[in-house]
């Protein structure tokens, strides 16, 4: 049977992470966004430009939630974006209203679905998200760390002038400004990345990964990056639909690793047909876990601020 995934929120990172599902085949997509009509005009357009691309047109756009009754996945990306000179924590409050009316919407229609947050700031809305779902840890998974470590392995690329397919790391913690790139876990063909890049240049390129959604804020003045998310969530989607057992960083409710407990916060996960399957729980340095610590501390401080 074909699966069926929603998104909700018809804005840019919404219609590219559909667009993606759906040039991916296997799924039914549904896209949801509240402003009449928005939806369905978004979906028309992407089923005609799927057409173009030989797939088939089958996108679902609708104003409400009766549509997406049943789906295998959820994927929330309503809320306002930010503006440039806006941290993602200046969002909390206008977007938790949002996530939560979403959120009962979805799980009352799909309560078996697994839900995957985008919205900002992140870790705090999935922690949301799972709070108001009631779902089980293994079925509420945040978007961030993936698209983190996308950036990362771009950069890391361009400075060493090698394929991005063979750099291998990741990012973890929160994502916003604290988040946590992990060079001990770094390699690029199995090369220890600190043989091949010096560590000033290596600062800079954590601290320019930190900053990476920001800079594209700033570039574009209005909203904030759309496709690599877009491909993020349709990557996550295949790891769970395909049951492929892929090792993605994703924010998840912590019970423990690491010294960390009930809090969302990006760690590299096991993704698979059960959602999220496994936390790996490595090695890290001293300040890398200290990082992540404290990267926790700040996620935490945004759910003491909601009141969960
Ligand atoms: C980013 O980092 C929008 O949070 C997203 O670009």
């Amino acid at each position: 049977m074909r699966s069926k995934v929603t998104v909700v929120g018809a804005g840019a990172t919404g219609g590219s992470t559909a667009r993606r599902l759906a040039e991916r085949g296997y799924a039914d997509v549904v896209l949801v966004d509240i402003v009449e009509g928005f939806a369905a005009g978004k979906a028309l357009d992407l089923n005609q430009g799927l057409t173009l691309g030989g797939h088939s047109p089958s996108m679902i756009g609708a104003d409400g939630y009766d549509e997406t009754a049943g789906s295998d996945i959820c994927v929330i990306t309503s809320g306002f974006p930010r503006q440039p000179g806006m941290s993602r924590d200046d969002l909390l409050l206008k977007n938790k209203a949002i996530v939560e009316e979403v959120t009962a919407d979805l799980v009352n229609r799909s309560p078996d679905c697994t839900l995957i947050i985008l919205t900002n700031p992140m870790d705090a809305m999935a922690q949301l998200a799972q709070s108001v779902s009631g779902f089980p840890r293994s079925r509420v998974i945040g978007q961030g760390g993936l698209l983190d470590t996308a950036r990362y392995r771009a950069f890391i690329s361009w400075e060493l002038d090698v394929s991005p397919e063979d750099v291998s790391g990741f990012v973890l913690g929160g994502h916003g400004d604290t988040m946590v790139p992990v060079p001990s876990f770094t390699s690029v063909a199995g090369v220890p990345v600190n043989e091949l890049i010096d560590t000033e240049r290596m600062e800079a390129i954590i601290k320019r990964t930190a900053g990476g959604g920001g800079e594209i804020v700033g570039l574009l003045k209005k909203g904030s990056a759309f496709e690599a998310p877009g491909e993020a969530v349709a990557m996550m989607c295949d790891a769970i639909l395909m049951d492929r057992k892929r090792l993605f960083p994703c924010a998840v409710m912590l019970e423990g690793e690491y010294g960390i407990r009930d809090t969302f916060v990006g760690v590299l996960v096991k993704l698979g047909a059960g959602g999220m399957e496994e936390v790996l729980e490595l090695d890290l340095s001293e300040s890398e876990l200290a990082g992540l610590r404290s990267s926790a501390d700040s996620v935490r401080e945004l759910i003491d601020v909601m009141g969960i």
